[in-house]
């Protein structure tokens, strides 16, 4: 594979859109929200003023309350289902109605950090900063209404882990029947065997059609959802974005700012260690339905580790890596391989995907455990050398699976120094 950093900056390039990166043409026709931070990440290694860009421009989806949604539709496309007619949102940039990992304030940051142009990222960070700040604050309010320091997601597209084991049993309450007809598009581009299924789809379409009967409205949706739960990656990424917002909110905030993020910080630090499972080895997500925890160990559970928050659980951390390593030749498979649920091919039931090994060995990195987060670097490279930019990848043969040429893998590989010339 001609995996170098011109090859990956060429991935870049050849899926701009004019300021914004689509995933991979045809299956992710317009602008998502998480892959964009981490888009970002990689443009500013080779561009910065487009990698700033690529941030503003998902800030022109942000709605008024201060939601960044997870889909811009800045452009019409026809290879993409469900579009703009079915979420029936009313920005004036057509948008989905839903949000996803908030990795926008650590892109903001990290692409301030290592900017060479200094007086240029300083502008446009600080005319950034208040878009993160009022973003972080729809969090809190409209997600957290309860100040529990956790906050829910509505959605399973929200954890950007769309069809994970783990939402199995809360998304089984969501009844199948949507009054909006399926028009399936992904599987024309990509096999079925490596997507989410029909049933799938059909509750995904449901939960779509319930909020867009209700406006849209974060009180109402948070009241009346059949499917409410506290992901583990969701908290975990959004404390580690408080904590890089704190870090801005040093620049270009005011101490009353830096004292309300750091109140929340505190917060949520303490509530996500409740999600810490001995018997899982992982920390696990909370069904808000029931209160309860849910018993599947996905890759989401070792990114506290990145936020900075896994204090006396790294080593543990680091040896549930080992078990599941011992299983599949290529980590960090999305799934614990030893759970019924796993399947190596679809999607986030089981393939690696490289975003997600950054964040944990950045993680085990801040937390001295360096052998683990060397181990994820090599496999990722390795998986990388042999499969390409793929979207993702077959933790039990190295396949790379899913789109190609794909723009998050080709900006993380860039990032992470993982490329030769
Ligand atoms: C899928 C992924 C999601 C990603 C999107 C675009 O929906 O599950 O995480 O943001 O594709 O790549």
């Amino acid at each position: 594979m001609n995996v170098t950093i011109e090859a990956a900056r060429s991935v870049l390039r050849a899926n701009d859109r004019g300021g914004y990166t689509v995933p991979t043409a045809r299956l992710y026709p317009y602008q998502w929200n998480w892959d964009s931070a981490f888009v970002a990440m990689g443009w500013i290694t080779f561009d910065e003023p487009r990698a700033w860009r690529e941030l503003e421009r998902l800030l022109e989806g942000q709605w008024d309350d201060g939601m960044v949604p997870h889909i811009i539709f800045h452009a019409p496309a026809d290879t993409y289902f469900p579009g703009p007619d079915v979420w029936r949102t009313a920005h004036t940039i057509p948008t989905s109605g839903i949000t996803q990992p908030p990795v926008l304030a650590t892109a903001v940051r990290r692409c301030l950090d290592v900017a060479t142009d200094r007086a240029g990222a300083e502008a446009r960070a600080a005319a950034i900063y208040p878009r993160l700040l009022a973003s972080h604050r729809w969090w809190a309010a409209a997600r957290d209404p309860g100040g529990t320091g956790l906050v829910g997601m509505l959605h399973p597209w929200e954890s950007g882990m769309d069809n994970s084991p783990a939402w199995d049993v809360p998304f089984a309450r969501v009844p199948p029947t949507p009054t909006t007809p399926i028009r399936r598009k992904d599987t024309g581009h990509v096999g079925a065997d490596m997507r989410p299924t029909d049933d799938f789809y059909r509750r995904v379409i449901a939960l779509i059609d319930l909020y867009a009967a209700l406006g849209w409205d974060p009180a109402r949706m948070w009241a009346q959802t059949p499917f409410k739960v506290a992901d583990v990656g969701i908290n975990a990424i959004l404390h580690r974005a408080e904590r890089d917002l704190l870090a801005l909110a040093g620049r270009f905030g005011t101490e009353a700012e830096r004292a309300e993020i750091a109140d929340r910080l505190e917060l949520s630090r303490d509530a996500i260690a409740g999600l810490w499972s001995w018997d899982h080895g992982v920390y696990l997500p909370r069904d808000l339905t029931t209160g309860e925890l849910i018993p599947v160990a996905t890759s989401a559970g070792f990114l506290p580790l990145y936020a900075g928050v896994a204090e006396g659980t790294a080593a543990a951390l680091a040896q549930t890596l080992q078990r599941w390593r011992m299983v599949v030749p290529f980590g960090v498979p999305s799934t614990d391989p030893n759970h019924a649920g796993f399947e190596p091919k679809r999607y986030w039931r089981g393939p690696v995907w490289a975003i997600v090994n950054w964040m944990i060995a950045q993680g085990f990195d801040a937390e001295t455990e360096p052998k683990a987060a060397w181990g994820i670097r090599d496999d990722t490279a390795s998986l990388i050398r042999r499969g390409g930019f793929a979207e993702y990848f077959d933790p039990t043969t190295g396949e790379g699976l899913g789109g190609g040429s794909f723009t998050w893998t080709a900006a993380v590989a860039l990032a992470w120094g993982l490329l030769e010339d």
